[in-house]
């Protein structure tokens, strides 16, 4: 089912069969770099040797965070670093909705789509968004900048609606202030998203 009668429930941007094709596009050979071998191996000693596959999640989100997002190829990488089987870490991969398993824009809008946020407007959100930026959700714009994505719930329910964008959230979004947080990221960049963007609740 959908809360939106437009938008069609499981059309999400990174779940589907076809991510668990083992045919599909392994990319490249994968390893960390230096720097982010080096963070894994502080974060992994967080963990007893028996619970060394419980590091799966910051594993993978160092992998996002080098490459953009999680190929086969980089899943065997984690697996084999962490004593599991790719199927193991493909598992957590296709869970998560945080993880990409192709390549994103820059900025990567998730929009809730749960209870809270759609009876606040959630719809509403995302057909501004899908206006302003040319795309449906779970597309990518042709430069490669914006990428949108409906997604469930990002914990934030008192606050809905609610935009991720990367890492940062954007609470009680209108669809005038999403079509002005489109506007801003094109005008300042990474620097619209840093401070503060909790929106006090309007009276
Ligand atoms: S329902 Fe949208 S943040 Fe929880």
């Amino acid at each position: 089912m959908s809360f939106h009668p437009k938008m069609t429930y499981g059309a999400a941007f990174h779940k589907s069969a076809r991510d668990l094709d083992p045919d599909r596009d392994q990319g490249p050979p994968f390893e960390y770099t230096a720097e982010n071998r080096a963070r894994f191996d502080r974060i992994v000693q967080r963990y007893p040797d028996a619970q060394r596959r419980s590091a799966v999640l910051p594993a993978l989100y160092l992998v996002q965070y080098q490459q953009g997002h999680i190929t086969a190829s980089a899943m065997r990488y984690v697996a084999g670093l962490l004593g599991i089987t790719p199927a193991d870490v493909e598992d957590v991969v296709s869970f998560y909705s945080m993880f990409y398993t192709k390549p994103v824009g820059r900025f990567v809008l998730q929009v809730c789509r749960t209870l809270s946020c759609a009876l606040n407007g959630a719809e509403r959100v995302t057909e501004e968004l899908s206006a302003k930026l040319g795309i449906k959700p779970g597309e990518t714009d042709p430069s490669g900048t914006f990428t949108l994505i409906e997604v469930e719930c990002l914990g934030a329910c008192d606050r809905a609606p609610v935009v991720m964008v990367n890492d940062a959230w954007h609470e009680c979004l209108t669809p005038g202030d999403a079509a002005k947080l489109v506007d801003d990221l094109k005008a300042r960049g990474e620097a619209a998203l840093s401070g503060c963007h909790h929106v006090v609740e309007k009276k």
